[in-house]
């Protein structure tokens, strides 16, 4: 029988350019863009008192979303002391997570408006979310059951604020699915995203001793949960300073056979040759570089153009970034948002000011005076090498090569260590081969867009300084969370 009916096709979302969809989605949305919401620990056991800290919305800091009560560290221990693996048997895991994938679609209306509000979020990019979480729980579900996953373990889950609902999901229903516990720690500026899913897991039957969440900060929270011999594995994404932090952390006070899933940063490139088919090359290049204000980590930061074509082809880009909307995230017509926080914007501005005063900007767009909005921008560099660190907004590297120098291209790429998405534009079917064959990263596109992996189809996931792999929505993901044991019975 077939438990999980659409369980392995992919949720189909909301059509953005059917009006009668809009209209709906405005209706369930709209109540929720002037309430306020909150967020606290949702631990098995008695809360400590602790201070309401605000949760403001990035596009307009005077809109107060909600408030969010961090875990203190007492709190930290009961989670700990109350966890239990889940165990349940494994078709009704699966078929609880398919229940909470039916609840997060007909709660969208709440999700929709948090998206936007608490992680200022345009509507495509609400809606990419929102499937890809849902995806996540049916194909962690149906994995499940054809791979007869188990364990029995703990699992600390500690997920980012650029995809606080797809990421969360992901980590937390895998570790799920395979029958551990999970203590999940959101990101600090995602708290009532965090709290509004883990609600539906609960309503959907997953207990509340295998689910908990610890809202709060890295030193009180993160760090207690990498570093505790209860714990079994722990699913992170975020920076890859913070990633190797963990590890020494888990290295010292966990059992050898403690994972770490670890998906980090990028540097990630794209190469554009004279063959290119220019239109679809300008198109991809901006959904890399700017969807989602850059704040992917697929995005696309280094752009090389075949100088025989640069700058005609850099003109059209130009043109086509003059085409972008910049603004409020709940409108559909919006474009870009905002970054996440005061001090993301303080970080990227001061490093395009600095690019700025040296004369590299090359193209730059305005962006609105009040809330945390970055301006599109394209900054011109040498090399990939000159990049050292990866700037999380919509900041656009370009640089040229001529056709000889493209093993060299690929060398410096290469070099940088990070090996997460890479885009390739060209009409030569042995430069694709042959690229593909050398280039390191996890998720090559060629011919189209470097972001938006999709669960399933495009397993996530990038390599070297990027992260551990497995890669999120395939087949190996959800195994990292298992133990296996061997049994043999004679009679
Ligand atoms: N999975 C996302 C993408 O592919 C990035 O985190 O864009």
């Amino acid at each position: 029988p077939n438990l999980f009916g659409d369980s392995r096709k992919n949720s189909r979302g909301w059509d953005l350019a059917h009006k009668p969809e809009l209209v709906a989605i405005d209706k369930a949305r709209n109540p929720h863009l002037s309430a306020t919401f909150v967020s606290k620990p949702l631990i098995s056991g008695v809360l400590e008192k602790s201070k309401l800290l605000p949760v403001l919305n990035p596009s307009d800091p005077t809109d107060t979303v909600g408030t969010v009560q961090q875990a203190t560290a007492a709190d930290v221990a009961t989670a700990l002391s109350a966890a239990t693996p889940w165990k349940a048997d494994a078709s009704e895991r699966a078929e609880i997570l398919c229940r909470v994938a039916d609840l997060y679609e007909e709660n969208f209306g709440k999700l929709f408006a948090l998206l936007s509000r608490e992680a200022g979020k345009i509507q495509l990019d609400v809606v990419g979310e929102l499937r890809e979480a849902v995806d996540f729980l049916r194909f962690y579900a149906a994995e499940s059951l054809k791979q007869n996953a188990s364990s029995a373990g703990l699992f600390t889950c500690i997920s980012p604020w650029n995809f606080p609902l797809a990421i969360f999901t992901g980590q937390i229903s895998a570790a799920l699915a395979a029958g551990n516990g999970v203590l999940a720690k959101p990101a600090e500026q995602t708290p009532l995203i965090a709290v509004a899913a883990v609600a539906l897991f609960h309503e959907a039957g997953v207990p509340r001793k295998v689910l908990q969440l610890l809202p709060g900060d890295g030193p009180t929270v993160g760090a207690a949960l990498t570093s505790d011999p209860r714990i079994s594995g722990v699913a992170f994404t975020g920076s890859t300073e913070t990633a190797q932090i963990i590890r020494r952390a888990m290295a010292a006070n966990m059992e050898p056979s403690a994972t770490l899933i670890a998906e980090t940063g990028g540097l990630n490139a794209m190469i554009v040759d004279s063959t290119a088919l220019p239109e679809q090359a300008v198109q991809s290049i901006v959904e890399s570089a700017f969807q989602s204000a850059g704040q992917r980590c697929s995005a696309l930061r280094c752009l090389y153009v075949q100088e025989d074509i640069a700058p005609h082809f850099t003109k059209m880009l130009f043109g086509a970034m003059d085409e972008l909307a910049i603004g409020n995230p709940w409108e559909h017509a919006t474009d870009v948002g905002p970054v996440i926080d005061a001090e993301a914007k303080a970080d990227i501005d001061a490093y395009v000011s600095k690019a700025r005063a040296e004369g590299r900007v090359m193209k730059e767009l305005k962006s609105p005076v009040e809330g945390f909005f970055v301006a599109p921008v394209a900054i011109h560099v040498n090399s990939i090498a000159e990049m050292e660190r990866e700037i999380f907004g919509p900041v656009l590297h370009i640089t040229t090569f001529k056709s000889h120098e493209i093993d060299d291209v690929v060398a410096a790429i290469n070099a940088t260590g990070y090996g997460l998405t890479f885009g390739l534009h060209t009409r030569i079917d042995d430069r694709v081969q042959h690229i593909v064959e050398r280039l390191h990263a996890g998720n090559i596109y060629v011919n189209r867009n470097q972001i938006g992996a999709v669960v399933g189809s495009q397993p996530f996931g990038g390599e070297g300084l990027s992260g551990t792999g497995p890669k999120a929505g395939g087949p190996h993901y959800l195994p990292r969370f298992c133990k296996s044991k061997t049994k043999e019975v004679t009679e």
